[in-house]
């Protein structure tokens, strides 16, 4: 079976307990920390810096941190994040005046990186520098806000983007982000993908009187994700 990471949003965690619900939901099974950079200029909405995850670091925090830069420009932030602990950092191809660029200094600076695709972004943006490219990530809801549904159409742009990096015989991840949830993570991971995104889906499960809220609904989704056929 292929291999299955679930990386909860902080986005949707309870700032004001934020290294609390960190180490919460990484005892309750999550694999990765996703990181929602957004600068009320690329996406309509403002959210956490280099400071907050240098933060979680400093906190303990020893896990992947997913770094998804919703910022223009991108450059700029780069080493700051870097420097912060980040150990991806994804960026909007759109909002990069240099693509091979952009990538080429998140390799210097000792991170891996990704490219991220809007619902409305072609894939082919990515056809010259799969090179550089540790993962694919495809928006399933537009940018900017967690809680929205999963948008249908992505799953066959995930069939698109899996049959893409097979051939290209290279080592990259294909991550999802927007709408994930219990009742559709399963086909989502039929269509391709191996790194699942879930914010308002796990930390949602906080408003249950359930005590071991985040370990139930990590177990739901891995529980579905081992009924996907691939
Ligand atoms: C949206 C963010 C997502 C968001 C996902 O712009 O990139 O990571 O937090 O949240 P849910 O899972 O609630 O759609
Ligand atoms: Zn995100």
């Amino acid at each position: 079976m292929a291999e299955f990471k679930i990386a909860p949003s902080i986005l949707s965690a309870d700032f004001a307990r934020l290294g609390e619900e960190v180490d919460n939901v990484l005892a309750s099974g999550a694999d990765i920390v996703h990181f929602d950079v957004m600068d009320n200029h690329y996406v309509p909405n403002l959210t956490i810096g280099p400071l907050v995850c240098d933060a979680l670091r400093k906190h303990g925090v020893t896990h992947e941190i997913d770094v998804h830069l919703m910022v223009k420009p991108v450059d700029r932030i780069i080493p700051d994040f870097a420097k912060a602990g980040a150990s991806f950092i994804t960026f909007h191809p759109e909002a990069s005046e240099h693509i091979d660029r952009s990538l080429q200094l998140i390799k210097n600076e000792g991170c891996k990186t990704g490219l991220v695709f809007n619902p409305a972004t072609p894939l082919s943006l990515a056809d010259h520098v799969l090179d550089k490219v540790d993962r694919i990530l495809l928006m399933s809801v537009n940018p900017g806000f967690g809680g929205q549904s999963f948008i249908p159409h992505t799953l066959d742009k995930l069939q698109e983007a899996r049959k893409m990096i097979d051939a290209s015989g290279y080592d990259i991840d294909l991550e999802v982000d927007g709408g994930v949830n219990i009742k559709n993570i399963r086909e989502v991971a039929e269509a391709g993908a191996r790194t699942f995104v879930a914010g308002s889906a796990v930390f949602g499960a906080a408003n249950t009187s359930d005590p071991h809220h985040y370990e139930t609904v990590i177990a739901a989704l891995r529980a579905e994700l081992a009924k996907a056929n691939v």
